[in-house]
């Protein structure tokens, strides 16, 4: 198949994890006879510095018009000014938005070889396999919000968190449909205790427990879900709740499989187009180092391709070849290895 591909390396270790990412899809295309024609845009800290905005609007364009985006990571101590009009993370919510991609998929299984990377028992997160859900395009991230003028004890800024009843069920339903893929068990997660928001989404996963029968669903408090996470995280399948929740969660979960650096993501929406990108940042502080652990884009690269273009045993390639990488000791500092980026792209190559 002919699939085009917009690059976005971003800002701090983004540009070197893509670029491993881009090299495993070229060598996926050459093994299976497809043909993928990636295309670099700008996006975060570096497009700011040369162009003004955090997602200008050729970035935009190109990806309305690809099958699919990869995406390293924005943001840095240059662009950190909290007074600061533009700034790069306003790109990642603004593609998000521009995008329509509504859902954020982050799957988290620990492999064997690096459970002793877990500051959590081996017990605990032996066989953890689980998937977050999260709603993406609402919630705070995306609500009327108002600036404090100042910092005194009259100064004061608000957020507002706010669902339609639509962008609640799309992602609910998108949850149950995952998981009838997987062990048909559904964990909708709330604050319907206090906000009137999760009380809503509540009402909402009820009525959608009552359509689908055969899915094993049940409501939890996120912060009760928080514990539940660290203490026993196999008990969940597929997790799904509101913007801000998830983000919360899902850094938390990522401790399950050893080092943030492992877990991918893939934003869908109604479409076959999707955005892949690592859960982790922009890691300013071992950028240009050659170090960074490459695998949560490697494996967001297999979402690409599973997800956006129905490539299977495509995916399912790339995900062996990080197993095998794993397996063979080949470890980041991350993971309490020593092994540099470009060494991990080599072993993935030779492994794929
Ligand atoms: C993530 C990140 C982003 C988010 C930031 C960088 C805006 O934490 O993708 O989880 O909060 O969505
Ligand atoms: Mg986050």
């Amino acid at each position: 198949m002919e699939a085009k591909i917009v690059v976005l390396g971003g800002d701090g270790i983004g540009p070197e994890i893509t670029n491993v990412a881009v090299s495993l899809l070229r060598a996926v295309a050459h093994k299976f006879g497809h043909t993928f024609h990636f295309d670099e845009q700008l996006i975060g800290g570096i497009a700011i510095d040369k162009t003004g905005s955090a997602l200008p609007d050729a970035t935009l364009a190109a990806c309305k018009d690809a099958s699919a985006v990869l995406l390293g990571a924005v943001g840095g101590p240059k662009w950190d000014d909290p007074a600061a009009k533009v700034r790069p993370e306003q790109g990642l919510l603004a593609i998000r938005k521009g995008l329509g991609l509504y859902a954020n998929l982050r799957p988290v299984r620990g492999s064997s070889k690096l459970l002793g990377a877990s500051p959590l028992k081996r017990e605990v997160v032996e066989g953890v396999d689980l998937l977050v859900v999260r709603e993406l395009t609402g919630g705070l991230y995306f609500g009327k919000r108002e600036e404090a003028t100042g910092s005194g004890p009259d100064a004061s800024a608000y957020d507002t968190m706010i669902y339609t009843g639509q962008e609640i069920r799309r992602v609910l339903e998108l949850g149950v449909k995952l998981a009838a893929g997987r062990r048909k068990k559904v964990t909708s997660v709330d604050k319907a205790n206090v906000l009137a928001s999760s009380r809503l989404w509540r009402k909402i996963a009820t009525e959608i427990i009552a359509e689908n029968p055969g899915i094993e669903f049940e409501h939890q408090l996120v912060d009760s879900c928080a514990m539940r996470l660290v203490t026993n995280p196999k008990s969940f399948d597929v997790i799904v709740t509101e913007n801000m929740f998830g983000d919360i969660l899902s850094d938390e979960a990522a401790v399950l499989t050893g080092s943030l650096g492992m877990l991918p993501s893939a934003s869908l929406g109604t479409g076959t187009m999707g955005l892949y990108e690592p859960i982790h940042g922009s890691a300013p502080d071992i950028a240009g180092q050659g170090i960074a652990n490459p695998l949560g884009t490697v494996l967001s690269a297999a979402m690409l391709l599973r997800h956006s273009l129905n490539l299977e045993a495509e995916a399912a390639a790339i995900e062996a070849a990080a197993d095998k990488v794993l397996e063979e000791g080949h470890l980041t500092r991350d993971l309490g290895g020593t092994a540099t980026t470009q060494e991990m792209e080599v072993a993935l190559l030779r492994a794929l």
